[in-house]
């Protein structure tokens, strides 16, 4: 990356934010932007596996700059998947059409820690950080994000085999085997460590933890199981790359989260936006939230409710705008682009009026 790039992206509306710097408008970048919604991703995976477009970095790069330049968003995510880094850990991983992603050994007694493998070189996840080195070549000037799925979500995967359901083989695990359970996600907090490091160490500005799956956790269990690695993990991530925690489903959770140390918190549509203003320290950004779900409204709709969560902000700085979770394939396109039209326009006058 050039000097100038560089400090392009240092002063960049997101990084400003993450470091609560004062910025004229809010940043706006949205989970799953580049996806099935977008014609032109469907094109490419009519030609090629999920699995392999995630080994492609060239595609990768270029599925997500086209995504950046169609909707006008601030930031470019890394296009890559969470559970690939569980492949070299030992685990089958298959995406299969409607299923979604399925792990044909999942972990479920102590036997099976015999064949979970810490990683102590990330080089079998190059491709990735080839990924981040071509996203950030085609794009030099927009802050690039790596990411991982947190300690939770991959031992969720890892166990159940499955996302979407209710993780009671996670928790029944967590709760009656804790020795196993601290074990495993040692092992997964070391590794994703190691992972986002050589991300960092690539090019990304911002490293983004997914917890997709911690919702369905009550504050003590998050706090006995959970919170003590993702401490770990944050202590382990290299000094200085600012890391936002997202974390659904359960917003009694939101000060556990704080508790995390990330510089930034991302907030699923469950939460509210005032309410999180109000709690959530100004030393740490807040991201979020609207329902994607709205997106499949008329366009006013959107605009009305981007304006009605925008009014819920508080703060002149450290503020992020995103969706409360990923953009659904069923989202017309031009929703997409309204939106982040809506928040450039309103967060310029409200960013000025809190002054
Ligand atoms: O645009 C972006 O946000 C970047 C790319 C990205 C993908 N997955 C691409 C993807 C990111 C950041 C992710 C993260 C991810 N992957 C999460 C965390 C976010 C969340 O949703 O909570 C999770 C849980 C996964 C696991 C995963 N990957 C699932 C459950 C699925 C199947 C469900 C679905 O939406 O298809 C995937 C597949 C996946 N990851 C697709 C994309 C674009 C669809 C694959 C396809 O083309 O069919």
């Amino acid at each position: 990356m050039t000097k100038a790039g560089e400090t392009k992206v240092q002063n960049s509306l997101l990084l400003k934010s993450l470091r609560g710097e004062a910025i004229d408008r809010y940043p706006v970048w949205l989970m799953r932007q580049a996806g099935r919604y977008m014609a032109e991703y469907r094109a490419v995976r009519e030609r090629i596996s999920f699995l392999d477009l995630c080994r492609n970095p060239e595609l990768c790069a270029e599925v997500m700059q086209t995504a950046v330049e169609k909707i006008g968003v601030d930031a470019a995510i890394i296009f890559s998947d969470l559970l690939p880094i569980l492949q070299p850990m030992g685990f089958d991983l298959e995406y299969r059409q409607g299923d979604g992603p399925v792990i044909s050994n999942p972990f479920r007694e102590e036997g099976d820690l015999t064949r979970v493998i810490e990683l102590n070189d990330a080089s079998p996840m190059s491709y990735v950080f080839e990924t981040v080195r071509a996203t950030c070549h085609a794009m030099p000037e927009i802050p690039v994000i790596g990411f991982a799925g947190a300690p939770f979500t991959l031992a969720g995967y890892a166990i159940e085999g499955r996302g979407g359901t209710s993780f009671h083989q996670t928790r029944a695990l967590m709760y009656g085997r804790p020795d196993l359970w601290h074990e495993f996600m040692g092992r997964l907090t070391r590794t994703i460590a190691l992972y986002v490091n050589e991300q960092i160490a690539a090019g990304a500005a911002v490293i983004q933890l997914f917890d997709s799956w911690v919702g369905v956790l009550g504050p003590q269990a998050f706090r006995d199981f959970v919170l003590p690695w993702c401490r770990e993990l944050l202590r382990l991530i290299t000094p200085g790359t600012p890391v936002i925690y997202f974390g659904t489903g359960n917003p009694e959770l939101l000060n556990d989260f704080v508790a995390t140390g990330a510089a930034g918190i991302g907030l699923d549509w469950r939460a509210d936006l005032a309410c999180a203003c109000r709690t959530v320290p100004n030393s740490i950004a807040i991201q979020g939230n609207l329902d994607p779900a709205i997106l499949l409204a008329d366009e006013m709709t959107v605009r009305h409710e981007t304006q009605a969560l925008l009014r819920k902000v508080t703060r002149r700085t450290g503020y992020i705008f995103n969706l409360g979770h990923g953009v659904l394939k069923e989202t017309p396109v031009e929703n997409v682009q309204a939106l982040v039209r809506t928040v450039k326009e309103v967060g310029r006058e409200q960013c000025a009026r809190l002054l």
